[in-house]
């Protein structure tokens, strides 16, 4: 598989020598204390293999691959064990040949000297950056605009069409962690309990299948706040809970859902009223998925459906065309429907999302909120894309908007005072794109009003 990968992707780069960097190990707060190890996507894509710091080089002309690196010494045995050589490595890739980091070296400079070209993808942390710098001779400032976009591009084209291998694994970050980890957080959803408690349960259910985080998680009564990564609160009867959570499969490939659940559960009229109309977008932009399809104009319907669901809760007014064509919704839902999903949460996001969710037909949209579209351009058969629509109440968002008077004739501030303390809800699930439509992935998570609140409230019964 990671032959054939390499292979094709060989068929797309005419000349020139590739060079893709595996990660480096990132420290904590000294040089021995590190993060968790992840490897580089596109490395691992084309590789399978999870040590740092080496290379794969591709040599178009001769069609020689190899893999470079250092092999482990004594003191590395000593402190971290054995690992595999690097011949033995390569041999499980089906790499050719093995280089140490020294010859590597010398055979870039050959190709740079000879006015070759060195193809390398812009490197996304300052080790790599530092590294690369000094192997292709190039200042880190200019690393960005000297990476090579036909070797951006040619993976991009890669990876984005999955094959059912690579579902199969989403699917079983899905099945056997994040959806069971989704049904305890709702399970859990109960007055008194603390957010981390909560975090710590499903990180129980991630570990206990080998698997990690996809992301940092999201679990939190302040589900306005987009990305809260804080889990400090303690649950409170009648708060809404936005938990965003996901598990990366042992072979890299994440997962990416939100669920949100009425503490003790029960949804209040107001709950339930914004509840469904997120659903009801949600189901409305999975339907606008298909091959030819602009991503973009899935996110557009959910953003009216969304529109029209608040201006008959008479939070908007006016048309609903004409309040989403302003912007007016994105004081509401200020991010975009989804985006792809991969071997990272928001794949190949370092590539550049101008590349990866765009093209020449469909360009990113500059409005606030909107601008968060991270794909818009036509699906094809095999992408994987998140859907994920929101309604949040932001007490900040609100006031400025207010102060500014700010789409007056779409918004009717006065209503909103009603909804302070709401937080935020979101729902979202994975699908792939097939040929006749879509494809939910994994199985279905509890998702109606009424499945949440059995769940929440059976678990609490049983107490
Ligand atoms: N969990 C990150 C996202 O939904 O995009
Ligand atoms: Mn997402
Ligand atoms: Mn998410």
């Amino acid at each position: 598989m990671y032959q054939e990968r390499r292979r094709e992707l060989l068929r797309k780069i005419p000349s020139g020598l590739v060079l893709l960097a595996a990660n480096y190990p990132a420290p904590r707060n000294y040089a021995a204390a590190c993060y968790p190890f992840r490897q580089d996507s596109t490395f691992l894509y084309y590789t399978g293999i999870k040590r740092p710091a080496c290379y794969l080089v591709l040599d178009t002309q001769s069609g020689q691959e190899f893999l470079a690196g250092e092999e482990a010494g004594p003191e590395d045995i000593i402190w971290s064990g054995s690992t595999p050589g690097l011949a033995e490595l390569a041999e499980q890739a089906g790499i050719g040949h093995i280089l140490s980091l020294g010859d590597l070296q010398d055979t870039v400079r050959r190709v740079i000297q000879s006015g070759g070209t060195v193809h390398y993808l812009d490197p996304y942390s300052g080790e790599r950056k530092l590294r690369l710098s000094e192997m292709v001779d190039i200042p880190v400032a200019q690393l960005a605009s000297r990476a090579s976009q036909l070797l951006a591009q040619a993976v991009i084209e890669q990876r984005q069409i999955k094959t059912r291998e690579e579902l199969l694994e989403i699917e079983q970050a899905l099945n056997k962690a994040t959806g069971p980890m989704h049904r305890l957080a709702m399970q859990l959803a109960q007055p008194g309990r603390y957010e981390y408690e909560l975090v710590a349960a499903m990180q129980s259910r991630v570990a206990a299948q080998q698997m990690q985080w996809a992301y940092p998680p999201i679990c939190s009564i302040r589900g306005e706040v987009l990305h809260n990564e804080t889990h400090t609160n303690c649950l409170q009867e009648g708060q809404l809970l936005l938990v965003d959570a996901g598990a990366e499969s042992p072979l890299g490939y994440a997962s990416d859902i939100t669920r949100t659940t009425p503490v003790g559960g029960r949804f209040s009229m107001l709950q339930r009223e914004i509840y469904e109309i997120v659903l009801r977008a949600q189901q409305t932009a999975m339907e606008a998925i298909a091959p030819g399809i602009p991503f973009r104009d899935a996110h557009f319907r959910a953003a009216r459906a969304l529109t029209e669901g608040l201006i008959q809760l008479g939070l908007m007014k006016g048309s609903a065309d004409e309040a989403v064509g302003a912007g007016a919704h994105t004081l509401f839902f200020m991010h975009g429907i989804g985006h792809m999903m991969g071997l990272d949460v928001h794949d190949m996001e370092d590539l550049g999302t101008h590349r990866v969710g765009f093209d020449r037909e469909v360009q990113p949209v500059a409005q606030f909120g909107t601008a968060n579209l991270r794909l818009g351009k036509r699906l094809e058969t095999g992408y994987v894309v998140t859907v994920e629509p929101g309604i949040y109440f932001n007490p900040v968002l609100i006031n400025q908007w207010q102060a500014e008077r700010k789409w007056e004739a779409f918004i009717n501030y006065s209503k909103l005072s009603r909804y302070e303390g709401f937080g935020g809800i979101r729902i979202e699930d994975n699908v792939t794109v097939t040929p006749t439509g879509h494809k939910l992935l994994g199985h279905p998570i509890p998702k109606t009003i009424a499945d949440i609140e059995r769940m929440v409230q059976e678990a609490g019964e049983k107490k």
